[in-house]
């Protein structure tokens, strides 16, 4: 019996008690924050209705009728209302570390999304603009709904919805027609072209005609012209070689990256489909959609210059994946400024009678502040995110240099990769998405703080242990057995199992809720959990055999599940630091 079937016992039993229904006493058990309150407790002020009683006197007649009927369960009590169910844990060690041992490197794996397709669009930046600290928000937050949903049976598509497109490429190949340098571009294109770009917009001011150009040669890229679908052809592969460079970088990889102008062509068939549902309206020269039923302005689809928008590109493209895919979750990760956008986007559907509108969903997330001016740039705001790696980098190698004088430069500069990028991928993560993120290095980088480099140190002494255990002959164990469960029914073992115990929850919150931060707290608390343990118990040295057996198999548990959290979040995992 697992922690779920007991729960779901006990649930049943309460049932036969009370008269309500097992489902509901399942979901209303909480699992307590501290140890002495339980590993489960039901709040019975919920029972009172059906029970007619309060809540204290439910809990103790609870307790009587339950009695001893469930040897899986050491002790039951009554506190302030609350039923508090303590396990027996020599129990609780045997079906948590049978589980662990079972499912050895795919921990807690959910089957939630057997059967399913989920496309997950994240990152999106925007071509001849710098990737910065934005996009590293939707990319890193992307990434790790990407790998939970895959994780948990989802078929998953990664999504890249560059941003290839609209009146400001028009603008663009003007400017670069008029001032630009060839061979500036070919050394550091995305800052060729915006230096060109922000000299439009201040040439703009005493220049109209320069707007006029700009729109006249976006119509031309809208018809296929060829030098200008050529121009801008070129920006596009030269800044998504770029981006390419952070991608490497962190491991992600994309199964679509059709940009915006991908859907250009596949409007008139959406004009077409709206028209038929008779949802089109012209205003002043504009083809719009009515949201009022929807408390929304109306959304905008073709301009009176017959150009088409962000808005109708976003549509054409649900439409597309629906016949490609045949989703059955479409998500976008995008920052909670464009909420309204997506609002009137998903609204347009719903009116068209689109039948999956409400598996269409937004994602958002907070902004990024830093407190280090260091990153302030001069015109104020676009921190690139290559850059900030970079620091990151090159700040965890000067302390990882200084802590290991003698590592050979290779393997810390490999390390310091590792660990730098997944300092800043931890702090992305650790934290609700709709927060912001107040960014400071001391924080990231913080080795015993609420840091990736103490989740990851943690992992590398785990590592360290189990290399000191090959060593010494301790490598070919038994299976697990009873006595092995009797060592490991400690407190500090308890509350490690506990947390292994409730990985896959974790991992089923994380997906259900979009939010990477439940299985990063998760892994999180687990790793102070394990060092608690190990400071209190040694598992090298343990005197018995058995102790010392149990303790690796305990030790194995934590560095499978560590690693999948680690790994599930997108950060990169080293054996020795
Ligand atoms: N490229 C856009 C930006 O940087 C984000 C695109 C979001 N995705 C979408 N399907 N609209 O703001």
């Amino acid at each position: 019996m697992s922690t779920s079937e007991l729960k779901a016992r006990l649930a049943e039993r309460i049932e036969a008690l009370s008269g309500v229904s097992a489902k509901d006493i399942y979901d209303w058990f909480e699992t307590p924050p501290e140890a002495h309150m339980g590993d489960l407790a039901l709040p019975c002020f919920r029972l009172s209705r059906a029970m007619r009683q309060a809540p204290q006197k439910i809990a103790e007649h609870l307790i009587e009728r339950i009695g001893d009927s469930i040897p899986e369960v050491r002790s039951y009590e009554a506190v302030s209302g609350y039923l508090n169910v303590f396990y027996d844990r020599v129990w609780l060690a045997r079906t948590v570390m049978e589980k662990a041992i079972e499912e050895g490197e795919t921990p807690g794996r959910p089957t939630i999304g057997e059967g399913q397709t989920a496309l997950i669009e994240f990152s999106s930046p925007n071509v001849a603009k710098e990737f910065h600290v934005g996009h590293a928000f939707t990319t890193l937050l992307g990434q790790a709904i990407a790998n939970l949903y895959d994780y948990s049976g989802y078929r998953v598509v990664r999504m890249n919805h560059i941003g290839d497109y609209g009146t400001q490429f028009g603008n663009l190949i003007v400017a670069w027609k008029r001032w630009g340098d060839e061979t500036a571009l070919e050394r550091e294109p995305i800052k060729e072209l915006q230096r060109v770009y922000v000299k439009f917009h201040r040439e703009q001011e005493n220049d109209p005609e320069l707007e006029i150009e700009g729109r006249a040669a976006f119509v031309r890229l809208e018809n296929g012209d060829p030098e200008t679908t050529a121009l801008w052809q070129k920006f596009r592969k030269l800044s998504l070689d770029v981006f390419n460079v952070t991608y490497d970088r962190l491991g992600i990889h994309f199964d679509n990256t059709n940009g915006e102008s991908f859907y250009s062509d596949k409007i008139p068939g959406l004009m077409t489909w709206l028209q038929s549902k008779d949802l089109l309206t012209l205003s002043e020269g504009a083809v719009v959609v009515d949201l009022e039923e929807y408390k929304l302005p109306p959304c905008l689809l073709i301009k009176s210059d017959g150009t088409t928008i962000y808005a109708s590109r976003d549509l054409a493209s649900i439409l597309w994946r629906d016949e490609t895919y045949d989703f059955d979750l479409n998500v976008y990760v995008v920052g909670l400024p464009q909420s309204h956008h997506f609002k009137q986007v998903f609204a347009v559907m719903h009116k068209a009678g689109f039948k999956k509108a409400d598996r269409l969903k937004h994602v958002g997330f907070g902004t990024v502040m830093f407190g280090d001016q260091m990153f302030s740039t001069r015109e104020g705001n676009t921190i690139p995110l290559s850059e900030l790696l970079n620091e990151s980098v090159a700040k965890t190698k000067s302390i990882i240099v200084e802590n290991n004088p003698d590592m050979p430069p290779a393997e810390a500069q490999d390390t310091a990769e590792k660990i730098g990028i997944s300092a800043v991928v931890y702090t992305f993560l650790r934290n609700g998405r709709e927060k912001d993120i107040h960014f400071s290095w001391e924080d990231v980088l913080d080795f015993e703080g609420d840091s990736a480099p103490y989740l990851l140190y943690t992992l590398a002494r785990c590592h360290s242990i189990r290399q000191k255990a090959k060593e010494h002959g301790m490598e070919n164990r038994a299976s697990f057995t009873a006595a092995h469960a009797e060592a490991l029914a400690d407190d500090e073992a308890v509350a490690v199992l506990k947390l292994i115990d409730g990985f896959g929850k974790a991992i089923e919150l994380s997906v259900t809720q979009f939010e990477p931060s439940i299985v990063v707290r998760h892994t999180m608390t687990l790793a102070r959990a394990f060092n608690k343990f190990y400071q209190n118990h040694s598992i090298l040295h343990a005197e018995e055999d058995a102790v010392k057996e149990a303790r690796l198999f305990l030790l194995d548990a934590v560095i499978n599940t560590m690693s999948a959290g680690i790994k599930l979040a997108g950060m990169q995992i080293v054996e020795r630091m």
